[in-house]
């Protein structure tokens, strides 16, 4: 006899929308959020070898590029979608959007969708910051950071809060974006200079952090700005035909990578020899390389975001979510009562299943708005048809 679907019924999937990671970082603070995400991270790359991991899967186009980053362990499976549109300000658009989910391995089920635009720019500062934990001078307390835009204030609060970096000298090519920047610092407490130049900003930094957007091969960072001992912390080139750094300063010093074969296609780094020696992370955080060997040496974190930093920081939220009562149950897949009668679910389409999260302002907009591809008729001098009679 075939038995009918559950109706209502879904697989235990939680959605956490930008509202609920802002509740969390409202409960906890941002800088005990960057540091929870970090250690995260950190016990996630000391057990590097557990990961199923390859290099990220882009298409690019004259724009930007979109992207998606899966990496599994035997357990859990990742998967961030995210773009990059250095332009998308000029449309009110943010440069960087992302959404992610995590899977059971055993299964297939979907555990977790979340947004990941607030999400990225947590881990990606505390990506940054605990890499300085383990690289930078110890006695750092001036941050430089070039690029004012939407990832600057995570970087700061992140290094504010993870190794007490309290002053703050700032450039951005738009003085608007250095403005918003030094409110949200002084907000906080810290202490922000906006300088004139990059050069500037670097005078008296010990770290300095570029984390501009402009898909060009762009000269932020060239040869004598840096002052012996400072730490490099170059974020924004992390795509091909997308760099920061002049390739002497990368070669000055040691250079350290999330996972090399990514890197070595988005990384600054492309500009370099294909042998320039590199350090994995994992091995600085698990103690079998060291990271900086003298307090005069320049160090350089290359970094362009690795999907393991996102299952880190998913695997944090959903168990901050958890612990706080945020987000929401997605009716996303359906739970049969007989898995191979999918088709009972069509038995009553009148019947609306499980509920929408939000009435989407798109729908008011008009269709036209969700973008989606309009199919081309096919000639009718295809030969396809010309073959049939
Ligand atoms: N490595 C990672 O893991 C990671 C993660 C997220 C974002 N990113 C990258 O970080 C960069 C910044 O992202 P965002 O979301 O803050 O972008 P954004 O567009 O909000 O901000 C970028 C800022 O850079 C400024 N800028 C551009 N060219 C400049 C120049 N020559 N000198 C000084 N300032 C300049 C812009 O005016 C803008 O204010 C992007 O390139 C993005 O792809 C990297």
């Amino acid at each position: 006899m075939t038995q009918p679907a559950l109706h209502n019924a879904h697989l235990p999937t939680l959605f956490l929308s930008s509202d609920d990671i802002a509740a969390v970082v409202t409960a906890r603070g941002l800088g005990a959020v960057i540091a929870g995400v970090a250690t995260c991270i950190e016990q996630d790359f000391v057990r590097w070898e557990d990961f199923d991991k390859s290099p990220r899967l882009a298409n690019h186009s004259k724009q930007g590029v979109i992207e998606l980053m899966p990496v599994s362990d035997d357990t859990t499976y990742s998967v961030k979608y995210v773009n990059g549109h250095p332009k998308n300000f000029m449309t009110g658009l943010p440069t960087v959007m992302a959404f992610g989910c995590l899977a059971r391995v055993d299964t297939g089920a979907p555990t977790l969708v979340s947004e990941l635009t607030l999400t990225t720019a947590i881990r990606t500062a505390a990506t940054s910051a605990l890499v300085a934990k383990h690289v930078a001078r110890p006695d750092s307390t001036t941050m430089a950071i070039i690029g004012n835009g939407a990832q600057s204030e995570f970087q700061c609060l992140g290094f504010a809060h993870m190794l007490g970096i309290h002053m703050f000298r700032l450039f951005d090519v738009d003085a608007t974006a250095s403005h918003k920047l030094a409110r949200h610092l002084a907000n906080a407490g810290l202490l922000a200079t906006i300088c004139d130049s990059a050069a500037q900003a670097c005078e008296s930094a010990d770290i300095v952090t570029t984390v501009t957007a402009d898909k060009t091969n762009a000269l932020i960072i060239t040869p004598g700005m840096l002052a012996a001992g400072t730490h490099l912390n170059a974020v924004g080139g992390d795509c091909p035909g997308k760099t920061e750094i002049h390739p002497q300063v990368l070669a000055s010093g040691p250079v350290f990578v999330e996972f090399e074969p990514q890197t070595r296609v988005e990384g600054d780094i492309q500009m370099l020899d294909p042998d320039f020696a590199v350090t994995e992370l994992w091995r600085v955080f698990k103690g079998e390389a060291t990271g900086r060997t003298h307090p005069a040496q320049i160090t350089v974190f290359d970094s362009v975001g690795f999907a393991l930093e996102d299952f880190s920081a998913m695997r944090y939220m959903g168990q901050a979510a958890h612990d706080l009562g945020l987000g929401q149950a997605l009716a996303l897949i359906p739970a049969l009562a007989d898995p191979k009668n999918l088709f009972a679910l069509l038995e009553q389409p009148h019947q609306r299943r499980g509920p929408s999260l939000v009435a989407l302002d798109t729908f008011k907009m008009g269709s036209s708005a969700l973008h989606m591809p309009v199919p081309v008729p096919v000639p009718s001098t295809s030969p396809t048809t010309q073959g049939r009679s």
